[in-house]
């Protein structure tokens, strides 16, 4: 098989926080411990988990916005963390971000027009006349009308104002897409249209998608392959039809069984989770799982569990199947 499009290794973030009188760091929260993937060319990979527990901090590292405590990233091959400056102003055109609250990275004093071109601009890619026939192309692509240019980004719903979010990221034709939360803030009627837009763009250009969402029924249908975080780590990674069909960390079932079932008869078994999340500054020792894990074991307070192979070729990170 070719490289991948891009991998990770061993990526981590330790945010220091300085407290007290003299400004010392006082702890550290470890956003994210350890994280390695790969996204092959075409593919989407699904990262979701509650909320805290690394998947922006993860996004943001993979196309350098914050530089990583350790670890690696390669994009095509390159290792970006070494790249300089202007090379690495030539590798972000290829890589685009979609956040979670297209209102809050809309400028709003800005026109729609104007927003879809800054990344063009910036890229020094057409000239003035060019760049605005390629607005009007990008908003009909994304299902809007040329004629919105015009508009600011007050006059548009969340569904639409999340439609320019994507022709801005498409501006540049990039390869790789990091869709953070795309469509968490939105109603969920509303949400269908934006993914089966993103999953129609997909199509057409080749694209790969890194899908972020605390929500496993989000990521399932434009999946193909999806990661499991907690804490930090990623506790399972496996193809998306495998993982929904047979979790196997529990922290994995235990998201799976929160998702609700259309039908009110179908009495799967509720697991729900104890207490919350532990902070991140104080992870617990261990599993970071094991203090609300249904089938801890007292190994799982002692021993830090590796993400290994499973007999059908996922990765779990759990001591049932060492
Ligand atoms: N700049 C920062 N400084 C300190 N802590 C941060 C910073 N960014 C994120 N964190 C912390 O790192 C953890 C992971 O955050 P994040 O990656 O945003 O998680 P998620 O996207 O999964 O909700 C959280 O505990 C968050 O509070
Ligand atoms: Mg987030």
């Amino acid at each position: 098989m070719s490289e991948p499009l891009l991998k990770v290794e061993g990526l981590k973030k330790y945010f220091p926080i300085k407290g007290g009188l003299l400004g010392k760091v006082s702890e550290t929260v470890r956003a994210v411990d350890g994280v390695s993937f790969s996204v092959n060319e075409g593919e989407t990979l699904g990262i979701v988990g509650e909320s805290g527990c690394g998947k922006s901090t993860t996004g943001r590292m993979a196309m350098r916005l914050i530089e990583p405590t350790a670890g690696k990233v390669f994009f095509e091959g390159k290792d970006i963390l070494n790249l300089s400056k202007s090379e690495m102003r030539r590798t972000r055109k290829d890589i685009q971000m979609i956040f979670q609250d297209p209102f809050a990275s809309l400028n709003p004093r800005q026109t729609v027009g104007r927003i879809i071109e800054e990344p063009m601009i910036v890229h020094h890619m057409g000239n003035s006349s060019e760049r605005r026939k390629r607005v009007d192309e990008l908003l009909e692509l994304v299902g809007l009308s040329a004629y919105y240019a015009k508009r600011y980004p007050h006059q548009f719903s969340g569904g639409q104002r999340q439609r320019i979010g994507i022709a801005r990221a498409l501006a540049v034709r990039p390869k790789l897409i990091i869709a953070d939360e795309p469509v968490s803030a939105l109603d969920v009627s509303v949400q269908s249209q934006v993914l089966n837009l993103l999953q129609d763009l997909q199509k057409r250009f080749n694209l790969t998608y890194i899908f972020i969402a605390h929500d496993l029924s989000v990521v399932r249908h434009i999946s193909n392959r999806v990661a499991v975080m907690y804490l930090g780590k990623i506790v399972e990674i496996s193809d998306s039809e495998r993982l929904y069909d047979h979790p196997e960390h529990p922290y994995t079932k235990a998201l799976l069984s929160a998702v609700p079932i259309p039908d009110p008869d179908n009495k799967t078994n509720r697991i729900i989770l104890k207490g919350d999340v532990p902070s991140p500054a104080h992870p617990p020792a261990g599993c970071p799982f094991h203090d609300r894990c249904p089938v801890a074991m007292d190994i799982c307070a002692k021993e830090v569990p590796v993400l290994k192979k499973t007999e059908d070729g996922r990765l779990v990170s759990c001591h049932l199947y060492d």
